[in-house]
């Protein structure tokens, strides 16, 4: 009977180890979880243009105060941005690592790829996040700092919404429902597997993070969808 040793779980030399991996997942989940807590507070404050362009103005304006007067005027507004691009550029370094390394595990190229869920979902959730990167860029121009809107003034953000999506500007609405429905399977792919790496193990905890990633995608999708199609059938004008 041989008595040889089964050879230590020791990663390849230049291979890194599987718990970089996990902690570039838990990273992934954490800066996931930061991006989407900013969306829900971005969609819930949207929702204040259906109180009227001097309640939406107010809001914006209100926007620039928060944290004074121990922070100066906008500090906050700029910290946050500060902490977002981080965040955002931190899951798209890491989601990169985390693809390269589960290239370079695989002993040969598929020949052809098996069509399983994991693939497919890596792949979309890779151009799914290159479609937000993109409509956020375009959207910044758009309503922060206006140089590609309509109306683009500073603090008349109800009239910068309003235009933009007056109905004539119909493919700017459409646009816009692209990217946030990319928005929606990004982050219901993103919830479910945020919820696995953060420890949901069991046939019932995958149901119930399938149906968490459901709802919460759909109602970030619909909150942000109403402010367009309100302004397209003129419920906001
Ligand atoms: C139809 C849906 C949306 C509307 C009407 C909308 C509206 C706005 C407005 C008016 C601003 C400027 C706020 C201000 O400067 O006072 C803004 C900023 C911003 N929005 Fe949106 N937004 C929408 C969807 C989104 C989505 C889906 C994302 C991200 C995926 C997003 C990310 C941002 C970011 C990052 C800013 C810049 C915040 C800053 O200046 O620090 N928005 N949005």
């Amino acid at each position: 009977m041989s008595t040889r040793k089964a050879p230590a779980a020791t990663p390849a030399p230049g291979r890194p180890g599987r718990r970089s991996s996990v902690a570039l997942k838990i990273f992934m989940a954490l800066t996931g979880i930061l991006l989407i807590g900013f969306l829900y507070l971005h969609m819930i404050g949207n929702l204040k243009i259906f109180f009227g362009a001097e309640a939406f103005d107010h809001y914006a304006a209100w926007l620039r105060t928060i944290g004074t007067p121990l922070l100066p005027h906008e500090w906050y507004l700029w910290i946050q941005r500060g902490v977002l691009t981080v965040a955002v550029v931190g899951h798209i370094v890491a989601a990169t690592i985390l693809a390269r390394r589960a290239r370079q595990a695989r002993p040969v190229k598929y020949a052809h790829r098996p069509k399983v869920q994991g693939s497919y979902a890596a792949r979309t959730m890779r151009w799914g996040g290159v479609i937000v990167l993109l409509f956020v860029i375009y959207h910044i121009l758009d309503l922060t700092t206006g140089t590609l809107n309509p109306n683009g003034v500073h603090l008349e953000a109800y009239k910068n919404v309003s235009t933009d999506f007056a109905p004539g500007r119909w493919y700017v609405t459409l646009f816009y429902t692209l990217s946030i429905v990319a928005v929606g399977f990004h982050m219901r792919h993103g919830i479910w597997s945020a919820l696995r790496t953060l420890g949901q193990q069991s046939p019932r905890g995958e149901v119930i993070a399938r149906a968490t990633a459901l709802v919460l995608s759909w109602v970030l999708v619909l909150g942000f969808l109403v402010v367009p199609f309100a302004v397209l059938v003129g419920l906001v004008d």
